[in-house]
């Protein structure tokens, strides 16, 4: 007790999504801590004490938080996110009102291919202005670690133009990005038909090259009709594991391929989307140890009607995370307390699970949930703040912006408490 903190949080209530076994999480579904005091050093979450313990007043710190009674979450994490484009795509949604699907758009060269010419079109200072904005909204909700896919480039370019923006919004925004490289997004108009010779430039050119400058944490692909067969998806993974690069995938969003069974035979972190996932196929997911992820804004926004498998997943235990997908074609959304809400309204999550799915097993979706994600001793000190009475009124509320404080790395980063 005798070293000094660099901050110390009290008057707070503390759902801390840190869970000592399976028991603690079904008896304590979000991890609260009854009259915490949060000690901060070094970035780090140094302890937790109860503001009742005699030693507390022993405790030196030079600065501390007066949370007057607001509730503290870990830092949100949005795990899936195409955040980094050009353009917008409101034609499209216009076109799909007035009657033709989101499959019909791409094959007649609009959908992704679209976003691909604006991107290739717009420069990298664009890109940055465009992506830091977006990121901002999100960032304002009280996300704190995000991923950012490419797969807008689809050359080895603009691959490379959308992961370097995305790895400067890391070093400006002082939030962590993590960046996938998702080559296999669409096959791009100048390999039209050649969908083998597209992965061969992925596998050959574009992935190495990318890793060897240090752009890529994850690897990512479009397993879909519309998308790449199993056996080309299979190649991207073959490279991934050569390269040692973890991966994910898109899978099952539109139709039933089989994506997420290869993904699992790669240990994929996470499989995501998943309407169209066979329950027989959910013990892969269990064996591998893979993340469930959600994305409720999709769903929404391209009006399906199939919903993923959800007590299944749930029977199963599989942790299943929430995340936006924000994209210019099938989510265009900028805002992680909306999929809060539509996890629970559309997808029937407990608002537990729903916030399970944007901290802890978010986390572990990015194969960041060592540091980040939960509140305990040793953890990163990424916090945030809510003038809420319960933690279930973060999804039950539309609209409306609770967040009065985040804290990233043990800095105050956002106050709106003044
Ligand atoms: O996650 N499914 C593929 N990729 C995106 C959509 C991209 C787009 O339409 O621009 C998704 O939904
Ligand atoms: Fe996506």
């Amino acid at each position: 007790m005798s070293q000094i903190y660099d901050l110390i949080l009290h008057n707070i209530s503390l759902a801390s999504f840190h869970f000592e076994s399976k028991d603690d999480e079904i008896n304590n579904p979000y991890g609260i801590v009854d009259n915490p005091v949060i000690c901060i050093k070094d970035g780090l979450i140094a302890g937790i004490f109860n503001a009742d313990d005699p030693l507390i007043d022993k405790l030196e710190t030079e600065n501390s938080i007066d949370g007057q009674g607001q509730w503290v979450t870990p830092g949100l994490i949005d795990c899936h996110t195409h955040l980094v484009y050009g353009g917008n795509r409101a034609n499209e949604f216009e076109m799909r009102l007035n009657g033709k699907s989101y499959e019909e758009i791409a094959k007649a060269g609009g959908g992704i291919v679209s976003t691909v010419k604006a991107t290739r079109e717009a420069s990298k200072d664009e890109l940055f202005k465009l992506a830091a904005k977006r990121l901002s909204y999100l960032m304002d909700e009280g996300v704190t670690s995000l991923e950012i896919k490419s797969g807008y480039g689809l050359d080895l370019k603009t691959e490379q133009k959308m992961l370097e923006v995305a790895e400067e919004l890391n070093q400006f925004s002082g939030i962590e990005i993590s960046k996938t490289f998702l080559g296999a997004h669409a096959v791009p108009i100048e390999y039209k038909d050649r969908a083998d010779e597209y992965i061969k430039l992925v596998c050959e050119t574009m992935m190495p090259e990318l890793h060897k400058l240090g752009l890529i944490d994850c690897v990512d692909a479009f397993c879909e009709g519309i998308g790449f067969t199993i056996q080309q998806t299979k190649r991207v993974f073959e490279k991934a594991k050569e390269l040692g690069l973890p991966i994910k995938l898109h899978s099952e969003q539109l139709s039933d391929l089989g994506g997420s069974k290869l993904a699992c035979e790669f240990n994929a972190w996470s499989v995501d989307h998943l309407e169209y996932l066979n329950c027989d196929d959910i013990k892969h997911l269990k064996t591998s140890g893979t993340v469930a992820t959600l994305l409720p804004g999709a769903y929404y926004f391209l009006s399906e009607t199939k919903l993923p498998p959800i007590q299944a997943l749930r029977d199963h235990d599989i942790p299943v995370a929430i995340a936006t997908d924000s994209n210019p074609g099938s989510s265009p959304c900028l805002s992680i307390l909306l999929m809060l809400n539509m996890a629970t309204t559309l997808f029937k999550l407990t608002p537990s699970e729903a916030l399970k799915g944007i901290t802890i097993n978010a986390a572990k979706a990015l194969g960041i949930d060592n540091t980040v994600g939960s509140i305990t001793k040793g953890k990163q000190a990424d916090l945030v703040f809510w003038d809420i009475e319960s933690p279930a009124e973060l999804s039950y509320q539309i609209g409306g912006n609770p967040c009065k404080r985040v804290i990233k790395k043990g800095k105050v980063i956002i106050n709106k408490n003044q």
